[in-house]
């Protein structure tokens, strides 16, 4: 005990240290996020570095993800099939809530185009739809822009199959890596897989003088 410490205090610090103790057995752990959702923290850290003017997220679901790039963008749009979705966009001047099909927006695009610096591809993950997304918006991705692609390194083919959430996104990027004449490409091989993709024809973004 500190000499002038008054004992209330102290009994109270020892309550505070006790508490700290016991506290899982108290209060049960925090709940700690899934390892496979750690594209969320991946993709935040990103676009706190890439700051981009304009993000859009194909397919939002629960916008676990969307709502932590709100910080680091100056405008973002989600689009998701699903109605219910809006109700988990955090609240701000900066969002906007498209509900449609990527498809659907793609062609709203075309008739009022719009320079696409950071976009998620993470709606329909056939591998039909993951490229027909891509081409749909690739040209509305600006110089050196990048596309993100989710689920595309299934840990094993049982998620890659239709109906599991994987499905077969990986045949996508695949196909895509063919020809990289456009853009470079990779991904992080960890379950369920990343695809990072920067739309380029030459290294550097000030020397790319085919834009
Ligand atoms: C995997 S969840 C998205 C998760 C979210 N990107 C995240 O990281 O938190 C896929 C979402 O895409 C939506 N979706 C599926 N197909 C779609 C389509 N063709 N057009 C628009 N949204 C679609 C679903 O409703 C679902 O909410």
């Amino acid at each position: 005990m500190v000499n002038n410490e008054h004992p209330k205090l102290l009994s109270l610090n020892r309550v505070v240290s006790l508490v700290d103790r016991y506290r899982n057995r108290l209060f049960g752990r925090a709940p700690q996020p899934s390892p496979e959702l750690w594209h969320l923290s991946f993709i935040e850290c990103l676009a706190r570095v890439v700051k981009p003017n304009l993000y859009v997220e194909l397919g939002v679901h629960r916008c676990e993800l969307f709502n932590r790039i709100i910080p680091y963008a100056q405008q973002l749009i989600g689009v998701d099939i699903d109605a219910q979705a809006r109700h988990f966009l955090a609240k701000s001047d900066k969002v906007k809530f498209i509900n449609s099909t990527t498809d659907e927006f793609a062609a709203a695009l075309r008739a009022k185009p719009m320079s696409i610096d950071m976009l998620f591809i993470d709606a329909d993950h056939s591998k039909e739809a993951v490229l027909k997304d891509f081409w749909n918006y690739f040209p509305f991705v600006s110089h050196h822009g990048l596309i993100l692609m989710h689920d595309t390194h299934p840990k094993s083919i049982e998620f890659a199959q239709p109906g599991r959430y994987c499905c077969d996104a990986y045949k996508a990027v695949e196909e895509l890596s063919i020809n990289t004449d456009k853009f470079e490409m990779m991904t992080i091989p960890v379950h369920p897989g990343l695809t990072l993709c920067r739309k380029r024809t030459a290294q550097l973004s000030w020397l790319d003088n085919k834009y």
